[in-house]
C-alpha cells in the first residue's frame, strides 16, 4: 500500500449494551462462568479515533475523571490494537483517542465497546483487511463481551457470552438508564455470586454448566412487545450487585414508581436499566428520576455494532 493511501484518521463508533436476560451457570477452572444471556446494543456510544503513529498511545475524554481509565496495557482498546498488530505482523503503531459516553465500570460493556471499536479502526487505518471471522476471534480473546460490541443488534450469548447468535427483535425498545458515579468490579460481582450460592447451599451440579435463555424472552423480543419482555427480564448478577451496593434497590423502586415496566441491574452493575412502554413514557420516567437528583439517560435499542463513521 502506498503512503498516500493511509487515512489521516479513522473514526469508529461502538455501542454499549444491556443484558436483557443474564443467567449465570457454574464456574470453570479458568475462572469464567457459563452464561446464557441476551444482549441488546443501545444508543449510548463509545467513539474511538485512530491516528497513524510510530508507537502505541491512548488518550481519554468525555468523562469527569479520566484517571479512572488506564492509558496503558491495562486498557482493553490498547490491548486490542497491539493484538491486531501482532496477529497481522504490522510494525508501526497507533494513537487511539477514546471519547467515552458509556459509564466506566457500569455494567454496560464500555471497555468492550472501546476494544471492538479499536479493532475495527486499526484494521481500516492499517489496511490489514481482517475477515469478520478473524475479527470475531480476536475480539473473543480480548473479553467475553467484545464480540457482541462488534456485532451489535440483539443477540443470544452462550459459552462465556462470546458465542453469539442473532436474536430477532422487532421495532425499538425504550430504556432509561440510571448511572452511578462509582463503578463496580465485574470479577468482584461474579465472586460475590459464587460466595452467595455457596452460602445458600447450591448443589455441586446446580447451577448447571450449560444453560439456555428462556423461550418467553425470545418470543417477547420477536414480538417487539415491551410488556411481555418486562415480565421476563432477569439477571443472576442482580443479587450480588445489590449485596455490594444496597442503595441500588431504591433506584429500582423509584423507576418503577415513575412508571417503568421493569428495572434490572445491567450486567454486573451498577447501572440500572428500566424498560419503558414508549418513547413518551421513557421521557417521563427519565424526568422523574432526574428530578430526584439522579443521572438518567433515555436510550433505545437495538442499534448497530462497531462501524466506521469516517476514514
Ligand atoms: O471477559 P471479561 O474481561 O469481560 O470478564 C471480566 C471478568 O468477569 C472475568 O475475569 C471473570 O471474573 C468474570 N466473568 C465470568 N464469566 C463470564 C464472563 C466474565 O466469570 N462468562
Amino acid at each position: 500500500m502506498s503512503l498516500a493511501a493511509v487515512p489521516e484518521a479513522v473514526h469508529v463508533r461502538a455501542p454499549g449494551k444491556i443484558n436483557v436476560y443474564l443467567g449465570v451457570g457454574g464456574r470453570h477452572d479458568d475462572g469464567y462462568h457459563s452464561l446464557a444471556t441476551v444482549f441488546q446494543a443501545v444508543s449510548l456510544y463509545e467513539d474511538v479515533i485512530a491516528y497513524p503513529d510510530d508507537g502505541f498511545s491512548l488518550s481519554v475524554s468525555g468523562i469527569d475523571d479520566p484517571s479512572t481509565v488506564p492509558v496503558d496495557d491495562r486498557n482493553l482498546a490498547m490491548r486490542a490494537a497491539k493484538m491486531l498488530a501482532a496477529a497481522t505482523g504490522y510494525t508501526a503503531g497507533v494513537h487511539l483517542e477514546l471519547r467515552k459516553s458509556v459509564p466506566v465500570a457500569g455494567g454496560m460493556g464500555g471497555g468492550s465497546a472501546d476494544a471492538a471499536a479499536a479493532l475495527v479502526a486499526c484494521d481500516a487505518l492499517w489496511n490489514t483487511g481482517l475477515s469478520p471471522q478473524r475479527l470475531h476471534e480476536l475480539a473473543a480473546r480480548l473479553g467475553a463481551d467484545v464480540p457482541f460490541a462488534l456485532h451489535g443488534g440483539t443477540a443470544v450469548g452462550t459459552g462465556r457470552g462470546d458465542q453469539l447468535n442473532p436474536a430477532l427483535a422487532r421495532g425499538r425498545f425504550d430504556w432509561v438508564l440510571v448511572t452511578s458515579e462509582a463503578g463496580l468490579s465485574t470479577p468482584a460481582i461474579y465472586a460475590r455470586l459464587d460466595e452467595h450460592r455457596a452460602q445458600n447451599g447450591a448443589l455441586a451440579d446446580d447451577p448447571p454448566l450449560s444453560l439456555d435463555v428462556p423461550i418467553p424472552v425470545l418470543q417477547a423480543l420477536r414480538a417487539g412487545d415491551p410488556h411481555s419482555l418486562a415480565a421476563c427480564m432477569y439477571n443472576d448478577l442482580e443479587v450480588p450487585a445489590l449485596l455490594e451496593r444496597p442503595s441500588l434497590d431504591e433506584v429500582i423502586k423509584a423507576g418503577l414508581e415513575a412508571g417503568a415496566l421493569s428495572g434490572i441491574v445491567s450486567g454486573s452493575g451498577p447501572t440500572i436499566a428500566f424498560l419503558c412502554e414508549s418513547p413518551e413514557s421513557a421521557r417521563y420516567v427519565q424526568g422523574e428520576l432526574q428530578a430526584s437528583g439522579r443521572v438518567a439517560l433515555h436510550v433505545h435499542g437495538p442499534v448497530a455494532g462497531a462501524r466506521i463513521i469516517s476514514a
